[in-house]
């Protein structure tokens, strides 16, 4: 008797259902009951809340059911938990916002989470234990088996970048972008908005930015230095009230917009608008070509710093981020040279060289940011001539920034060229034009945003890793996907994912779960 019941037990376990889930990034714990079973969602399962808060993370469910399945669910407030799928908070151990669990059990689906961020990331890996649907076929029954999960984020800093200067991308797709990034965890959008072939947000009170800075007259043909000009007008930009559009999207989802205003460098478009606030006083063009070029932000005029606190004022009011990014990359110290204001004002101040001016330019702009109440973020090149007392620095030039940063006691985001520049080829055999390098999945997949020289105070220091997709090569938002998917698949684990769960061929197996949602979202991923 007791042998049958074992193997009744046992054939139970097998058969019953599939005791596997394909969570990207991988949880950190993932449980199965010793009884194998299934809890089928149906259009009548009701949404539970059993507190308050939590209508962001219900929302993005019932918009997906919707989407992908063709019904939403009845949101309740309070109520049985019994046969429905409940959000709830619970007390959970993590420094980080974000942890969660998640049962799947016969009486029902029960997400808490430490807060609401939580509960939307309980709810992110519930979409990942639906079935997937396959085009043409039947939609699914939306069986799952019985799990526990208990998960939480290793970085608290998990971006993507998206520079929408050298090309423009629709609202719609931003948006899409945004999905992209909930739905994998992460919690950052770096949103690149000036260039200098083009300046991409309206501010109020200097229009010519838009109605100039904006536009070019032509685009590089191929890759640079290129076979031409194709003398097309090209351009765009964000209103303001798109913008907010934009931060609202993404505050639903628990996602912070990090506006980067690029400065004193990668100006052109802003001194195509306004002459005057370059060494020279122009006339310049908004850039047709890719590269770095020398005319930049004047350091030695006071207009050009008020210019910069008035747009920023104007960032500041449209997104609530406690980042505002600067940029500080690139700028090549030519102009300054031979300008007689810029070098009267490192005569003024005792700056010994270019370096040191534009040290002083950040450490003006950084006054300027925290009097506001915010924290300034520069690209590593702002460490030259002296850190900005309380910037942080985003890391780019491989990792040596971020570790410099980590040892002056400040905190530093890890976007290293040689592991999380998405907008190098993920193919040997590339045939579309990139701007080269050579960045497989697995390299972004191996990635560790702690460096090893860095002791344990100072690798607090380290918030986590960002993505970058620069777009000189990506034209259109097919391209922009190509490049990022399923790349991100791996960054997302890099981030979120505790460093003894990670492992590459687990990630694969998981991976090709991942690749069927991502046919079912449309996603123009790389294969
Ligand atoms: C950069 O790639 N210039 C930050
Ligand atoms: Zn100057």
């Amino acid at each position: 008797m007791k042998l049958i019941t074992s193997l009744l037990l046992i054939l139970l376990s097998c058969s019953v259902f599939a005791q596997e889930v394909n969570i990207v990034p991988k949880p950190s714990e993932v449980n199965f009951p010793q009884i194998a079973g299934s809890l089928t969602v149906k259009p009548t399962t009701p949404i539970v809340l059993a507190g308050s808060g939590l209508e962001n993370a219900a929302n993005f469910l019932n918009e997906y059911f919707q989407r992908f399945y063709g019904f939403k669910l009845e949101v309740k407030k309070g109520g049985s938990f019994r046969d429905a799928i409940t959000l709830n908070y619970e007390r959970l151990d993590n420094d980080i916002a974000g942890a969660y669990i998640l049962n799947v059990t016969k009486s029902g689906i029960y997400i808490a989470g430490d807060n609401p961020e939580g509960a939307f990331y309980g709810v992110q890996s519930l979409i990942q234990l639906l079935p997937v649907p396959v085009a043409g076929q039947a939609k699914p029954v939306l069986t799952m088996p019985w799990v526990s999960i208990t998960d939480k984020p290793r970085f608290e800093y998990r971006g993507l970048h998206l520079d929408v200067g050298r090309h423009f991308f629709p609202i719609d797709f931003l948006k899409k972008y945004i999905d992209y990034i909930a739905l994998h965890k992460m919690n950052y959008f770096h949103w690149h908005l000036t260039e200098d072939q083009g300046w991409r947000i309206e501010i109020k009170k200097y229009p010519n930015l838009t109605k100039v800075g904006a536009y070019r007259d032509g685009t590089l043909i191929g890759r640079h230095p290129g076979t031409g000009n194709d003398h097309k007008r090209y351009g765009g930009f964000y209103t303001q009230a798109q913008v907010k559009e934009i931060v609202a999207y993404a505050g639903k989802r628990f996602i912070t917009v990090v506006p980067e205003i690029e400065m004193p460098g990668h100006a052109a478009a802003a001194l195509a608008s306004y002459p005057y606030l370059g060494c020279t006083g122009g006339p310049y063009k908004v850039i047709e070509s890719w590269g770095v070029f020398e005319d930049v932000f004047c350091a030695g005029n006071d207009s050009v710093y008020s210019f910069l606190q008035n747009v920023l004022s104007e960032v500041m009011e449209l997104f609530p981020s406690p980042y505002i990014h600067i940029g500080g990359d690139e700028c090549p110290k030519e102009s300054w040279k031979k300008c007689p204001k810029c070098q009267q004002r490192m005569k003024d101040n005792n700056l010994k060289d270019e370096h040191e001016l534009q040290s002083y330019f950040v450490q003006r702009m950084e006054k300027f940011i925290n009097s506001k109440g915010r924290k300034m973020i520069g690209w590593d090149e702002i460490l030259e001539g002296g850190l900005a007392p309380n910037a942080t620095v985003m890391s780019w030039r491989g990792t040596e920034g971020g570790i410099a940063a980590a040892k002056q006691n400040h905190d530093a985001i890890m976007t290293p060229g040689s592991h999380m520049y998405l907008d190098h080829a993920q193919k040997q055999n590339e045939d579309s034009i990139t701007i080269g390098g050579y960045l497989p999945l697995d390299t972004v997949y191996s990635y560790e945003p702690v460096p090893a020289t860095l002791s344990e105070e100072e690798a607090k220091h380290i918030l986590g890793a960002q993505g970058n997709v620069w777009t000189e090569y990506m034209k259109n938002t097919r391209k922009v996907e190509y490049m990022v998917f399923p790349r991100l698949a791996a960054l997302s684990e890099v981030l979120w994912t505790q460093k003894d769960k990670k492992d590459f061929s687990d990630f694969k197996k998981r991976l090709e779960v991942q690749l069927k949602r991502y046919e079912l979202w449309k996603v123009n991923f790389a294969r």
